[in-house]
Formats: C-alpha cells, structure tokens, sequence
C-alpha cells in the first residue's frame, strides 16, 4: 500500500515537472502611444487609475504579469485568458476600432462592471485591489457613457 502510494507521487512530480516544458509566451508587445485609449479618449485622472489599476492586466500590452503565471497549468489558463482578454479589447490598441466599435466597447464597459462580471472573479481572488467600489463603478459608467455620446 504505501509502496504506490510512493509510486502514484512519483509519478504525479514528474508529471509536474514534465507539464513545466510546455511555455505559451507571456507578451507584452510593445505600446504605440499614438494608439492607447489614453491618446484617443478624454480620460480623467481618476477613471484612467482605476482602469489600469482593475483592468489593464488582460485588456492591454502593460499586463503585469504575476508569478505563478509562470507555472504550469496555471500559466496555460493565464496566458489564454490574457489573449482572450486583449482580442476582446485592447486599451493599448484603442485606435484600431472604428468608431462605432469604440462606441459599442465603452458601453459594454459599464455594462461588464455594472453586472460585476468584469473584472472576473477568478482575478480578484488574488487581485483584492481590483475590486471595484459601487462609487468607482458609478464614476467610470458615468465617463464611458459620456464619451460614448461624443462618438458621431
Ligand atoms: C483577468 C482578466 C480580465 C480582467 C482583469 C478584465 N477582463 Fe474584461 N475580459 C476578459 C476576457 C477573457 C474577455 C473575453 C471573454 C469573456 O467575456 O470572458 C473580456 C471581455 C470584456 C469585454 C467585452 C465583453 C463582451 O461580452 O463583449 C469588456 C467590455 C470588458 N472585458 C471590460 C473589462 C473592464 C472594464 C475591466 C476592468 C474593470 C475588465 N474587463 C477586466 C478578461 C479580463
């Protein structure tokens, strides 16, 4: 019995150890300050610290990538999600939406965190400061609303 007990954790460390080999990079491609959402938007000072502050690690090229995201499987799911995120809405390519698109993105920006799906669950487990107070909530919404309606 504890003989493969022994066996099954042996294999279980080389298993880890092996799963370690596969890397999806973790990139941060470069930022054209002509082409952020902070060159294309009026952006106050407080709503810019509370996007970056809740948002930008999946939705730009500045993600500050933590350290078990360096770890497999762990690092599979982040590096997916990081993507997925940056496909969805990229604040460091703001300038590729068309208008209507970027239009479309600040409202659904105040939907996504109005109905708490936004930032995920799962982030704030370990990310207790990109919790977002109903205030902060209420102070983007307002903004991206505003600036939606600027948009011909
Ligand atoms: C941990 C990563 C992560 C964080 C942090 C995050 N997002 Fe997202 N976001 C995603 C991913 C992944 C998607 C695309 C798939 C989905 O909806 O889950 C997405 C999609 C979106 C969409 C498009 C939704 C749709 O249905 O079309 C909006 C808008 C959005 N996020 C806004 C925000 C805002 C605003 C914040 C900050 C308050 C934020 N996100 C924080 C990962 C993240």
């Amino acid at each position: 019995m504890k003989k493969a007990l022994k066996i099954v954790l042996i294999i279980m460390a080389v298993a880890f150890i092996a799963i370690q080999f596969y890397r999806p990079s973790r990139t941060n491609p470069p930022v054209v300050a002509a082409e952020t959402l902070e060159s294309q938007m009026q952006i106050p000072q407080n709503v810019h610290e509370i996007l970056r502050r809740s948002c930008y690690d999946c939705h730009s090229n500045e993600t500050n990538w933590i350290w078990y995201s360096n770890i497999a499987p762990l690092s599979w799911g982040i590096v997916d999600h990081v993507n997925a995120g940056r496909d969805e809405m990229n604040f460091s390519k703001w300038a590729a939406f068309s208008p209507e698109k970027k239009s479309r993105k600040l409202e659904e920006i105040c939907q996504e965190i109005e109905s708490r799906e936004m930032p995920h669950y799962q982030y704030l487990w370990l990310h207790w400061d990109a919790n977002m107070s109903e205030q902060e909530i209420k102070t983007v919404c307002e903004w991206s609303k505003n600036e939606a309606a600027k948009i011909p």
